[in-house]
């Protein structure tokens, strides 16, 4: 027996917003996952998530949307977060902030503990992951073998270490924030399912998910530019498929899904 987890990467806008509507159901009806987790920062116009937002997500099968760096982003979380039971942002940030980092979810007879991060290389300064992931992992060791961390950072150096470190002690470590899907899917030796970066779900053809014109007259002139998510276009889904074995939470598998237009989805 095992415990399958889908994984929605950086879920960008609502090109994003839409993809996770049309294949959420479908990619649950194919795989058939015990639980589904969700990235929501880049949700609401590419910055932060809206109650409504966290809502339909829930709605459309996901048991946990994860957050990151955008978490503050749009004003209205700070009137809903304290509410939402199954709504996390990033542990390591400050002790006083709104939020929780951790969330248990049970299914069936089975408890999964579902945990943020956030790197802290090329990123704000926060409260140190390493520490925090130890502190967490042992406080949710108590309750289930069954642990999924979303690992929201920037560089890949610091996604690979927190992976060697956690290797054996969580049932798998996922990469977000970087939004384009990496190729070094892989269980690691002593059974973590790991990747640098899931990817993201949003518009496929931008630059990282925001209007690709706005993004390069930055790159061409240096001046400062208002990054928006385009409203058309074609759009993509990136994924993980994590496989659990049931009775030690360790990983078996961990498969990537990238769905658009040049990787069509087949049920
Ligand atoms: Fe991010």
């Amino acid at each position: 027996m095992n415990m399958d987890i889908l994984f929605i990467g950086d879920v960008v806008g609502s090109p994003g917003r839409d993809m996770v509507m049309e294949y959420v159901p479908k990619l649950k009806e194919k795989y058939r996952p015990h639980v589904t987790i969700i990235n929501g920062e880049n949700a609401a116009g590419g910055k932060g998530i809206t109650e409504k937002i966290y809502r339909s997500f829930l709605e459309v099968g996901a048991q946990v949307v994860t957050l990151g760096n955008h978490t503050w982003d749009n004003r209205e979380i700070f009137e809903f977060i304290e509410d939402a039971k199954y709504l996390i942002r990033p542990a390591n940030f400050p002790e006083n902030n709104p939020g929780k980092g951790i969330v248990y979810v049970r299914m069936n007879q089975l408890e999964i503990a579902v945990i943020n991060l956030q790197g802290r290389t090329f990123m704000p300064a926060i409260d140190d992951p390493f520490l925090k992931a130890e502190q967490l992992i042992k406080e949710a060791k108590e309750r289930t073998p069954f642990i999924f961390v979303d690992f929201h950072g920037e560089a890949t150096s610091e996604k690979q270490a927190i992976g060697w470190y956690l290797d054996g002690r969580v049932s798998a470590i996922v990469g977000t924030h970087t939004h384009v899907q990496t190729a070094d899917n892989r269980v690691l030796p002593k059974g973590t399912a790991y990747i640098s970066d899931v990817g993201m779900t949003g518009p496929y053809d931008g630059i990282l998910g925001m209007e690709r014109e706005v993004v390069l007259k930055r790159f061409l002139t240096g001046l400062p530019v208002r990054f928006e998510v385009p409203k058309t276009g074609r759009t993509q889904l990136s994924a993980v498929l994590v496989q659990l074995d049931n009775k030690t939470g360790l990983a078996k598998k961990i498969e990537r899904i990238l769905i658009n237009e040049d990787h069509p989805f087949y049920s």
